[in-house]
């Protein structure tokens, strides 16, 4: 009886104490959405997935070469995609490319290359710039869209794989285009189709189909929005066999003290 109490409570605490280290943060993965969701293969679900960083920096180069035009990472810094399996000197060289604004030793105010410590440049110098380039809609931050949204992951994923012809009892305003998957919007979304095929030219001369590329920058909004999660998960697994082969040791010890009591 108390054996398996002692026996019961030692699982229940090790389930407790993992569990919210190895489950993924609030995604709301499975939230019904009409039409239903595209589903990707992803690499990092499941609690030994890892994010697949070739598909990451692929997703990164994306980001930069379309995405940026409109939409901004807040809180990420060039530094950042070093996490992505970028030495030093590439984070260096993929910062310089930008410039951001700074002020001089005379107090003038200059632009100068950015540093990997400058946070991501920002396409619009505010809300209503930004509403104002894309006919009154607002571009969001892409950095934690992916947690933002019903659906996480599978949501960005197919939203790239969305636009249609509208159909015909269907009334688009002027900077208006059809995305089966913006149920928020009614379909109508404020954003023109971004990936298309061969949109992109991979520097690793990956597939560059539209179902790819949204593949690979639903992978890199995906790290982006938790980049720590690869080190998460691994912490959660080494903690659930530390606490099994303690719960095996304790169960052991307690059988020993016992033996010869009753
Ligand atoms: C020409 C500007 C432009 C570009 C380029 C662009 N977007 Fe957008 N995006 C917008 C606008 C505007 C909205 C807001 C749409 C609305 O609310 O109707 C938006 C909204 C979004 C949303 C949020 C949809 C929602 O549920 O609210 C996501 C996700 C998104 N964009 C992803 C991307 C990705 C990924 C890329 C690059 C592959 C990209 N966008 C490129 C303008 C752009």
């Amino acid at each position: 009886m108390i054996r398996r109490f002692l026996l019961g409570a030692a699982i229940a605490v090790t389930a407790a104490v993992t569990l919210p280290l190895v489950a993924p943060v609030a995604h709301a993965q499975e939230a019904a959405a009409e039409p239903e969701l595209l589903k990707g293969d992803w690499s990092f679900s499941g609690i030994f997935g890892t994010i697949d960083k070739a598909s990451a920096q692929r997703g990164l180069q994306i980001y930069k070469e379309v995405c940026s035009n409109c939409h901004g990472l807040y809180e990420m810094s060039y530094r950042n995609i070093g996490g992505l399996g970028y030495s030093e000197a590439q984070v260096t060289n993929f910062a310089a490319a930008f410039q951001v604004a700074d002020t001089n030793d005379d107090g003038a105010a200059v632009q100068r290359p950015a540093k990997p410590s400058d946070r991501f440049i920002r396409p619009f110098p505010n809300e209503k710039a930004a509403r104002a380039a894309n006919n009154g809609a607002y571009p969001p931050d892409l950095a934690l869209i992916v947690k933002a949204r019903e659906g996480g992951v599978n949501y960005v994923y197919s939203l790239m794989q969305g636009y249609k012809e509208a159909p015909a009892d269907v009334k688009l305003a002027d900077g208006q285009y059809y995305n089966a998957y913006f149920a928020a919007g009614g379909q109508k979304i404020g954003m023109p189709q971004p990936l298309t095929d061969g949109a992109v030219t991979f520097a690793d001369g990956a597939p560059n189909d539209l179902k790819s590329e949204a593949h690979d920058i639903a992978t890199f909004l995906a790290w982006a929005a938790e980049p720590e999660q690869d080190a998460r998960k691994r912490l959660g697994v080494r903690v659930m066999l530390f606490l099994i082969v303690l719960t095996g040791a304790l169960y052991y010890a307690k059988r020993k003290i016992w033996a010869n009591i009753h």
